[in-house]
């Protein structure tokens, strides 16, 4: 038993800003933001919630998939800037879809979220808990960022991407590989709240994201080629028979360093952080979905899907591109 995906969809807030617009509020240019990151702009709320980026995104992947929001068994939001605490955002994507069979939570492993959630769904649809699962990556982390941080603020955007998936005999999903390192938590940190209640009075720390860049770079480049080594080892793959990677879309230079480090070309990563920029768990299934709708997803691909972040956590997966069963 296995899981395949066969819809996609996305969403993205309506105002876009560029670098020269962030050049107005931060010491920063176009010309910096685009040589040491590849980003040129990104999309940033100014209203639109996670749970409402993410429904959007569900609802669009369904369509595609052909397949009603009553139908779904299982709805997981891989996201680490919710609105809410309580109720968790899957449960308001539940009810704004109408998706009144599924059983909906979140799941937060940063910029690795998607990645964990689809793993996630893969696990209970093998073991036959259920026969489809929705899976979204969603992000607002305008809202976590400090405009006048230059060496953060630059970076993210915010939108939502989601896949629909069932089960399926063979094929769909090959091997999957899931890794977290907590020791080098603060490489990558964002705060809550401060604990405040009538026995002791907490000092709230900065509630924006704070970032060792230098090391967060090191670590995608080391350890994501070793993710995706592994996944495709398990999958009885050479890197060479995968058409597509699809990474999680943090820097350009990033990215060249993994292609470099597999012995592979470029080309066969596909980027839109460019136009997006970063938007940590939506960026895997924004790009999917982009690849999807441009007609550049055939059947029969084989794809690596690999996302890395805070936590530190990381993983990948390998997939035939399968939507005929
Ligand atoms: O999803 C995971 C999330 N995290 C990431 O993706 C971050 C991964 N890291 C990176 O992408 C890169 O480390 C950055 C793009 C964040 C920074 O690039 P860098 O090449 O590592 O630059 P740096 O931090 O070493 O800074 C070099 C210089 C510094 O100035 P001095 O000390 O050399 O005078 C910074 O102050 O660039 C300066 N700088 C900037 N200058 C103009 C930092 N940010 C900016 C900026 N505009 N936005």
């Amino acid at each position: 038993m296995s899981m395949r995906i066969i819809g996609t969809g996305s969403a993205l807030p309506e105002k876009y800003v560029t670098n020269n617009d962030l050049a107005e509020l931060v010491d920063t240019s176009d010309e910096w933001i685009r040589e040491r990151t590849g980003i040129g702009g990104r999309h940033v709320s100014t209203g639109e919630t996670v749970a409402e980026l993410a429904a959007l995104a569900c609802g669009r992947a369904l369509a595609d998939a052909g397949r009603r929001a009553d139908q779904v068994e299982l709805l997981i939001v891989a996201t680490c800037s919710p609105e809410t605490g309580i109720p968790s955002v899957a449960c308001q994507v539940q009810s704004s879809l109408g998706a009144v069979n599924a059983v909906a939570f979140d799941l937060n492993a940063a910029c690795a979220g998607f990645l964990f959630a689809l793993h996630t769904a893969w696990a209970y649809v093998q073991s036959g808990i259920c026969r489809n699962a929705l899976i979204v990556g969603a992000e607002v982390l305008s809202k976590l960022v400090d405009w006048t941080d230059r060496g953060t603020c630059i970076l993210f955007g915010d939108g939502a991407g989601a896949v629909f998936a069932e089960q399926c005999d063979r094929g769909g999903i090959l091997s999957f590989v899931q890794h977290s390192d907590g020791r080098k938590g603060e490489v990558l940190r964002c705060d809550s709240r401060a604990l405040t209640n009538p026995y002791v009075r907490g000092v709230m720390q900065s509630p924006w994201v704070k970032m060792d860049g230098r090391e967060v770079f090191s670590f995608a480049v080391r350890q994501v080629p070793t993710g995706i080594t592994e996944a495709l080892k398990q999958a009885h793959l050479k890197a060479e028979e995968v058409e597509l990677f699809v990474l999680h879309q943090a820097n350009f230079r990033i990215i060249e360093g993994i292609a470099r480090r597999l012995g592979l070309d470029a080309d066969r990563f596909p980027m839109n952080l460019d136009r997006v920029g970063n938007m940590s768990s939506a960026s895997i299934p924004v790009l999917l979905d982009e690849l999807n709708r441009a007609g550049r997803l055939k059947e029969g691909m084989k794809l690596v899907l690999s996302g890395f972040g805070a936590g530190l956590t990381w993983g990948a997966c390998v997939l035939n591109w399968q939507r005929e069963c």
